[in-house]
């Protein structure tokens, strides 16, 4: 054992030390020196080479099927109102996230197994410099900080300083305060809009009864007039809303004021859109359409920005959020992007004076799908 041990010697003026226990030093541990270098077996043995060779290509060509899954994937699941499911999980998604993990997975380690097996294996030796700057460097630096302390005056002013304190603590409660912001999740309370004529205020079915009609209008959105055929020709999108975010009272006071607006406005917001009827491809987007007019919520089913980006040729809809694109002539159905469900389409009518009207709420939720949805 003591010859593992770390040399330990006296030292110091034995006659200073007189009477006292000598002061013992510890060496510092002698330079251990560099190991003879190891060779792995890839750099003697040709055969563990080729071994080595063919180990990388291997992982190689699996990251090169998983690719190939990954297409197949892409081509083979249904996505959209009917999406194939592995248990509980749309196919498409698992499918292409294992593909692409796996491709992922064996890219890397391939690239691994290169660099520790194949690759050159040189031992460098690099000698360790003093990090820390100069000491007229640090002086000068601690001179600075002590200045502007004292011209500060926060020595001196206890009360800023506490108070300064107080406010920079105070100010970390913010973003724990906001975290409340994400809950508590929305339940039902997307199911219905105020499309929903069952869903009004006394106040607001007060007016209706005034107006002697029995479907609500789809009426332009910011000037709140009402919406003729005529007045859309194909290719048309314009932003619409219901006709009671419009009404007033006998003193010219919105029905619906406030934060109720503010919601009612958030979720029962819609787009319309013009195309030749011969155009539309499902039976649901003909038989609620009036004269090739489609009416859609405008709140993307991603994470629910407003979307009005509309290419007239093709009747896509694309929300410029995430890029999630909606096909307007097929039920909202998903064309590409992020959005895990349709767009819901409100059923269109045209009402006694003929303007355009809808025929109830939404049957779908409007906005973000959630997970608690069915
Ligand atoms: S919110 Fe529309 S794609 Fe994300």
């Amino acid at each position: 054992m003591s010859d593992t041990l770390p040399d330990v010697t006296h030292h110091g003026d034995a006659t200073a030390d007189e009477g006292h226990t000598p002061a013992r030093v510890e060496e510092p541990l002698p330079n251990p020196g560099l190991a003879p270098h190891q060779w792995r077996p890839t750099d003697v043995d040709p055969k563990a080479e080729r071994r080595a060779e063919r180990q990388v290509a291997g992982l190689f060509l699996l990251a090169i099927l998983g690719v190939v899954l990954f297409i197949a994937s892409y081509v083979v699941f249904q996505v959209g109102d009917n999406p194939d499911t592995i248990g509980h999980f749309g196919a498409s998604n698992l499918a292409l996230g294992l593909c692409l993990s796996l491709t992922l997975l064996a890219m890397g380690a391939g690239i691994i197994q290169w660099a520790r097996k194949l690759m050159a294996d040189h031992e460098i030796v690099e000698m360790r410099h003093p990090a820390a700057s100069p000491q007229e460097d640090r002086e000068a630096t601690v001179g600075i900080l002590q200045t502007g302390l004292e011209e500060s005056g926060l020595g001196r002013r206890p009360l800023i300083r506490n108070t300064l304190l107080a406010a920079g603590g105070v100010l970390g409660l913010v973003p724990v305060i906001m975290l409340r912001d994400l809950g508590p999740l929305p339940g039902d309370k997307l199911d219905h809009t105020i499309w929903d004529l069952d869903t009004w205020t006394p106040a607001e079915q007060a007016w209706w009864k005034t107006q002697g009609r029995t479907l609500q209008r789809v009426v332009r959105d910011v000037i709140g007039t009402p919406i003729k055929l005529t007045d859309l020709e194909v290719g048309d999108l314009v932003n619409a809303e219901p006709e009671i975010l419009f009404a007033v009272d006998d003193n010219q006071q919105p029905i619906v004021d406030g934060t109720e607006r503010i919601a009612a406005t958030a979720k029962a917001a819609v787009i319309l859109h013009r195309m030749n009827p011969q155009e539309i491809v499902s039976a649901q987007t003909r038989n609620w359409s009036v004269d090739g007019i489609v009416c859609y919520s405008k709140i993307c089913t991603h994470v629910g920005c407003p979307i009005s980006l509309n290419e007239r040729t093709t009747h896509h809809l694309l929300c410029p959020c995430h890029q999630s694109t909606f096909d307007l002539a097929d039920s909202g159905r998903v064309l590409f992007g992020p959005a895990a469900r349709a767009l819901p389409q409100l059923e269109l009518t045209v009402d006694e004076q003929g303007y355009l009207a809808a025929r109830r709420d939404f049957t779908q939720p409007v906005g973000p799908s959630f997970w608690e949805r069915g």
